[in-house]
Parts: C-alpha cells; sequence; structure tokens
C-alpha cells in the first residue's frame, strides 16, 4: 500500500487539467449492457474504479474490443456486449465498488434476468439500495434477495413504463436514478421519474442514451421522462470533466494561498461550490481565452492572504456536494475564525475530523456538524482514511502543513484521481509516492 509524502507549505502555481469524470464514466459504461452496438467513450479517466468497471463488463459479456497491447489507454473505450449469457456481478467485485449496482438496471431491461450481489455499507455510512429495487419492481421487475444477490426478472413481454417517486430520507438517489432511467430507456411506453437526482452525471447518461436513440426529456430537472424504445444502437460519446476533482484542485490553489489556472473545468456544475469559495476570500474567474463553455472552461483561481470562516450544507444538486466537504473541512481549518459544515447526505460522512485534528485542526463534532474552529497553522503528521474524499482533504491539508505529512494507504485517492501526486507536482507542490517497504523505513 503507498505512501505520499507531502513537504507542506509550497504555493501551488500554473496550469492542471481536469480529467473525464469517474462518477459519470461508471453508469455510463454500464449502460453499454444495453444494447449489442458498439459504445466508443472517450475521455475516461484511469482509476482502479474503472478498471473494476472493465472487469466487471467483461464477466458480463461486454469487452474492450480496442485494448492496445502492453499498458493499455483508457482515455478511449470501446465496448461491446457481445455474449449476454452471464448476468450475475459477483460480491468479489461487488464489494470492490458500490457502482457495479449500475449494471442492475441495463441487465434487467436487456436482457430479462440479472443477479447482482448487494453492496455492503462502506466507510461513508449504511448506503442501502432500496429506492433503485423500488423503481425497477415499479418498471415490473420481480425482485428477490437470494443468498446476498439481488436476483431480478422481467415480466413476460419486459418491463412496463410507470410514474415512480424515487425521493428517500436524504433526497432522491444519483445511482438509482441513473439504473431506473437506463432501464426505463428499453421498456415499454412512458415512464416518468419524479424527484429524480439533478446530479450533472445524470445529464451526461442522459445524453448518451438520447445518442444511442433513446427518447430522455427532462434530465437535469426533478421530473424526467423517458418514450421506451426497442433498441438502443452505436454511439460515440465524450465523457464530462470530473467536478470533484475541478472543486479538489480549485481548493489545492487556495489552501496553498496559489495561483492555478484550472482547464476543463465544468465550472456550471460548481456554483454552490464557487459560491461558499467566494464567501471565504477563494476566487475563481474565467481564464483569459477559456472556452466559452460552462462544462469545459478554463478558471484562474486566486485567494486573500487571510480566508474568511463560512457556513456550509452538503445538498443534493445544485446543493454543495457531499464529495468536496472533506477538501472544504481541511480549507476553513486555516481560516480566520470558527466556520461550520453539515453533511447532510452522508452525516457518518466524518473520517477525516479525527486526521485533521492529528494535523493541529481544531473540530467539534456533534451528530452531523462539525464547528471549524480555524488555526493559523496546520502541522504535518502521518494520517490515513479509508474513504477516496476524506484522503483528498488530507492531501490538501498537507500541502498547506507546516513539515511533513504521511498519507497512508492512498490506493483509497487512486480510486477518485488519475496520478494526483505528478499532477500537483508539476505545479509546484512537494509530494512523493512511496510504497509499502520504503514507508517501513521512515
Ligand atoms: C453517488 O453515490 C456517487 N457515486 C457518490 O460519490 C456521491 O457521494 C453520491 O452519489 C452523492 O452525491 C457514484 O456516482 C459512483 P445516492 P450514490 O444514492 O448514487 C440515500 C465518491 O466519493 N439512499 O445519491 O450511491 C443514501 O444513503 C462517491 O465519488 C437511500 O436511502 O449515492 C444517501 O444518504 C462516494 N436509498 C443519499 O440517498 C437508496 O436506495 C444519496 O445517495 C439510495 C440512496
Amino acid at each position: 500500500m503507498d505512501t505520499f509524502i507531502i513537504e507542506g507549505g509550497r504555493r501551488l502555481c500554473g496550469r492542471i487539467r481536469v480529467n473525464g469524470s469517474k462518477n459519470s464514466a461508471l453508469p455510463i459504461m454500464a449502460a453499454a449492457l444495453l444494447t449489442r452496438h458498439p459504445v466508443k467513450l472517450r475521455g475516461v479517466p484511469d482509476l482502479a474504479d474503472i478498471r473494476n468497471m472493465l472487469r466487471l463488463l467483461a464477466e458480463l459479456g461486454c469487452h474492450r474490443t480496442n485494448e492496445a497491447p502492453g499498458a493499455p489507454d483508457l482515455s478511449t473505450l470501446i465496448l461491446h456486449s457481445d455474449d449476454e449469457s452471464q448476468s450475475h456481478a459477483r460480491y468479489d467485485i461487488v464489494r470492490t465498488m458500490r457502482a457495479s449496482i449500475c449494471t442492475l438496471g441495463p441487465l434487467i431491461a436487456r436482457r430479462g434476468y440479472a443477479k447482482v450481489s448487494m453492496p455492503g455499507g462502506c466507510a461513508i455510512g449504511d448506503r442501502p439500495v432500496d429506492l433503485h429495487l423500488r423503481g425497477l419492481s415499479a418498471l415490473g421487475a420481480h425482485i428477490t434477495l437470494e443468498n446476498g444477490d439481488i436476483v431480478a426478472k422481467a415480466p413476460p413481454g419486459g418491463l412496463r413504463g410507470a410514474t415512480i417517486f424515487l425521493g428517500g430520507p436524504f433526497g432522491s438517489t444519483v445511482l438509482g436514478t441513473a439504473n431506473v432511467m437506463s432501464a426505463a430507456a428499453l421498456a415499454k411506453g412512458t415512464t416518468v421519474i419524479e424527484s429524480a437526482a439533478c446530479e450533472p452525471e445524470v445529464v451526461d447518461l442522459a445524453r448518451l442514451l438520447n445518442a444511442m436513440g433513446a427518447r430522455i426529456s427532462g434530465a437535469g430537472s426533478p421530473r424526467i421522462t423517458i418514450q421506451g424504445v426497442p433498441e438502443l444502437g452505436p454511439v460515440d460519446h465524450t465523457v464530462m470533466p470530473d467536478r470533484i476533482e475541478a472543486g479538489t484542485f480549485i481548493m489545492a490553489a487556495a489552501i496553498t494561498n496559489g495561483d492555478l489556472t484550472i482547464e476543463n473545468c465544468p465550472i456550471d456544475a460548481l456554483l454552490a461550490v464557487t459560491d461558499r469559495l467566494t464567501a471565504a476570500g477563494v476566487y475563481v474567474q474565467p481564464a483569459q481565452g477559456s472556452p466559452d463553455d460552462g462544462l469545459h472552461a478554463s478558471v484562474r483561481v486566486t485567494c486573500d492572504r487571510v480566508l474568511k470562516p463560512v457556513e456550509v450544507t452538503t445538498q443534493p444538486f445544485p446543493g454543495y456536494p457531499t464529495d468536496l466537504q472533506a477538501q472544504l473541512m481541511a480549507l476553513l481549518c486555516i481560516a480566520d475564525g470558527n466556520s461550520v459544515i453539515t453533511e447532510r447526505i452522508f452525516p457518518e460522512r466524518f473520517l477525516h475530523v479525527a486526521e485533521l485534528a492529528r494535523m493541529g485542526a481544531r473540530l467539534f463534532r456533534q451528530g452531523p456538524t462539525v464547528i471549524i474552529s480555524g488555526v493559523r497553522h496546520l502541522i504535518g503528521a502521518p494520517v490515513m482514511a479509508s474513504d477516496l474524499r476524506a484522503s483528498a482533504g488530507l492531501v490538501l491539508a498537507g500541502l498547506a502543513a507546516q513539515g511533513t505529512t504521511y498519507v497512508n494507504r492512498v490506493y483509497h485517492l487512486d480510486r477518485g484521481y488519475e496520478k494526483m501526486e505528478e499532477r500537483l507536482r508539476a505545479v509546484g507542490a512537494s509530494i512523493q509516492r512511496i510504497d509499502e517497504k520504503e514507508a517501513a523505513e521512515h
């Protein structure tokens, strides 16, 4: 297991480019199960979760047909579902990647049968899938739980359109909306999803499905309408840039008092984030010559020398995203005053709190709320967290801290950020990756 060694206190300056979105790519890759035609995807990031999804799809008879010899480049994938005989997503893979649940809707819709291991809890909370199952049942699927597997069968004649309410205790569900929307694309008749997730990744999936011949309208709003079609065709689709990676880089610039230009930045998908950052004294402005496109902009990030405290509550899109909560907390640790963060999506998603405290942060948690009393400096320390975004927060803290920070178990980070250390180093960070053996020597 690799470790990052970070010497803090270097300003990040220069240009950094945002990759394609992990959370957009995963359900989009699963949608390749909906057709026997090739699905060409561009801008796919090279991440452990993407490779796990490729492995899972291959087991389900959906192969990558443009595999390069040697080290495969994942940035362009051609997926081809040419063997529909195996429809079992096994526990071995599902337990490594919860997004495996995205195969459920496409498998039932196209093959009439799916067996997908029930995902367990994870480091950020219980994470039930009841809304996914409720939505697919409303389309007529018969669903049972057998030996830890969700077993789903379409009724004779296939899935039927229906009106479905997908609201849950914490708002809607992103992957649940993706599952139901993908399945409804091939159902007979019209489906209306009420209280659908409005996240940009749902819009990206709808764009892909429509380009394959689906008839989906309203994606990005709480009501999505889907007129089912009998078949979907081939497609060539570019995955949207990763708004969470972009937000993480914006905060890396801010926490180091740097001056970064972030290219391929989906700025329109980050309005709640830039709103809170502006309040804290971080400025995110269109860079010179930026494309006039809110999904692929170039933005320049600068900030005041002294950051102001802010209050933030995580919410479904367009609210402040839970996936940028840990990174913002790291930043607010060095603001001048008391900030408040309330986590409304995953109320237990605070693995970074105790680790930031090891670096000298002053944090007081009460249930889903953390009060952050800013300190002048964080101090380097060995830390680790078993959640991807918590780990990203610790890397940011390390970039700002005085002295050396060791972020252990960076495989969590590798699930969501491609070659993060190389990209941060290129803009001035002192950050090295060492393996387990080297770490033992430190
Ligand atoms: C997606 O997870 C993302 N994952 C998560 O990103 C992200 O944190 C989350 O959406 C929220 O934005 C992927 O896209 C692969 P949800 P998802 O279903 O879809 C409750 C990261 O770090 N709920 O929208 O699984 C649930 O417990 C990851 O990149 C139910 O009650 O999240 C939560 O409180 C982590 N029943 C809320 O809804 C259900 O059936 C939102 O969860 C489903 C969810």
